[in-house]
């Protein structure tokens, strides 16, 4: 008898790995839930499942450790998650740098993409492939930086075609702001004969939007504090290298007009020398904060040269926009773009990347494999 139980836990693990949805899924005894039927082995196989859990106190910590199925939160939709990704927010969730996390103990990620297990939404069966950025996720409920997530299907998207869910979190949250960031700039109309600067570089949104922005016919300028990523940056796509300090040295209130266009990834002093250079017209999508929070600036650029300032949110962002989003993500940015500016690393290594994160020593995204 054991072994039979053992033969059908093995067939189930090995099943989901490689997602066979030979036989597609049956109602459950969970109401009107409908479960895929090698999830049921998977649950007897797994009443638990690996996660980092972050836990507030005096010290505050985040490990890799088994958590309960029970101990999941409320939604329609349990997934099995296949990659995560680390972001800037993350990186503050998770040492604790920020008051990212609302409730403890928290599993963080605040993006996945996985497998539908089961599903009691009209809208989701289990099987489907999905993708999650945002709405609190991470933050307030259950992330992604666990085996299982369980959410609510109106946070989900379908996971767009021609797309690896590894990929998908290649792009993640990050690259989805990126690309909300051009679809801005796009419907502000910014003169293609001029430069468009990318703040933050070197970083998960920039690089990713000097990718789309290249592909789309821009000619990028790339500023960054780490110019020893130049070869990298004009693989990208990227026409010039702009030192981050030229930014950052306190402006007058106009210099001279030279950008079109400009994402801002970094806030703070960098956007206060970005506005001043901004040429006749031009649009600023200003979407992060990791070099400040603090704007100082004069009315000079938007009342002398009428420049926009347009803000970026991923997080409540509303779906016909995402879905928008990321079906552009599938045709303008490159694939060996997105492969170069990524690496995948394992749950295990999470805790320590967060802290690179936030001193600016990670480049490009890097994808976390949960399975
Ligand atoms: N609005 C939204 O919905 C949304 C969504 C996603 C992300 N964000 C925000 O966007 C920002 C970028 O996120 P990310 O995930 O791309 O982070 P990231 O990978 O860490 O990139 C941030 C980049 O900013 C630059 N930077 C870091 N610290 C800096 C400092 N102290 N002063 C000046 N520049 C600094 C670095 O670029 P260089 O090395 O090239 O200088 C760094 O690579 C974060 O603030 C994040 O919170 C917002």
């Amino acid at each position: 008898m054991f072994c039979i139980w053992l033969l059908a836990i093995c067939y189930g693990l090995s099943a989901i790995e490689h997602q066979p949805l030979a036989f597609s899924f049956w109602p459950s005894a969970f109401g009107q839930t409908e479960t895929h039927p090698i999830a049921i082995v998977y649950f007897v196989a797994m009443q638990t499942f690996k996660a980092l859990v972050v836990e507030s106190g005096d010290p505050y910590t985040a490990h890799v450790r088994q958590a309960a199925l029970d101990q999941l939160p409320q939604g329609d939709v349990l997934v099995r998650v296949a990659h995560s990704s680390l972001n800037y927010k993350d990186g503050l969730a998770i040492t604790g740098a920020g008051k990212v996390i609302r409730n403890f103990p928290m599993v963080p990620g605040i993006d996945f993409a996985g497998t539908v297990l089961e599903s009691a939404s009209p809208d989701y069966r289990p099987g489907d492939r999905v993708i999650l950025t945002g709405w609190g996720v991470g933050e307030r409920h259950w992330g992604g930086l666990s085996e299982l997530a369980r959410v609510r299907a109106e946070w989900l998207v379908p996971l767009p075609e021609g797309l690896s869910l590894q990929q998908a979190m290649g792009i993640g949250t990050a690259g989805f702001t990126a690309m909300l960031c051009v679809m801005a700039l796009e419907s502000h109309a910014v003169d293609k004969t001029r430069e468009v600067l990318v703040t933050g570089a070197a970083g998960g949104v920039g690089s990713v939007a000097v990718a789309i922005l290249a592909r789309l016919g821009y000619r990028v300028t790339a500023a960054t504090g780490r110019v020893s990523q130049e070869a990298y940056l004009k693989s990208l796509g990227a026409s010039e290298i702009l030192d981050r300090s030229l930014l950052t040295t306190p402006p007058k209130a106009l210099e001279t007009e030279r950008f079109g266009g400009a994402v801002d990834t970094v806030g703070g002093a960098v956007l206060t020398g970005v506005l001043p250079r901004m040429a006749y017209g031009g649009s600023v999508a200003a979407c992060g904060n990791a070099g400040g929070v603090k704007l100082e600036t004069t009315v000079f650029p938007f009342i002398l040269r009428s420049v926009n300032l347009l803000g970026i949110d991923s997080v409540i962002c509303p779906r016909e926009k995402r879905l928008l989003a990321w079906k552009r993500l599938t045709h303008d940015l490159p694939r060996p773009l997105l492969e170069a500016a990524m690496q995948t690393v394992s749950l295990e290594e999470v805790p320590e990347l967060a802290r690179a994160i936030l001193q600016g020593q990670v480049r490009g995204r890097v994808v976390v494999k949960l399975s």
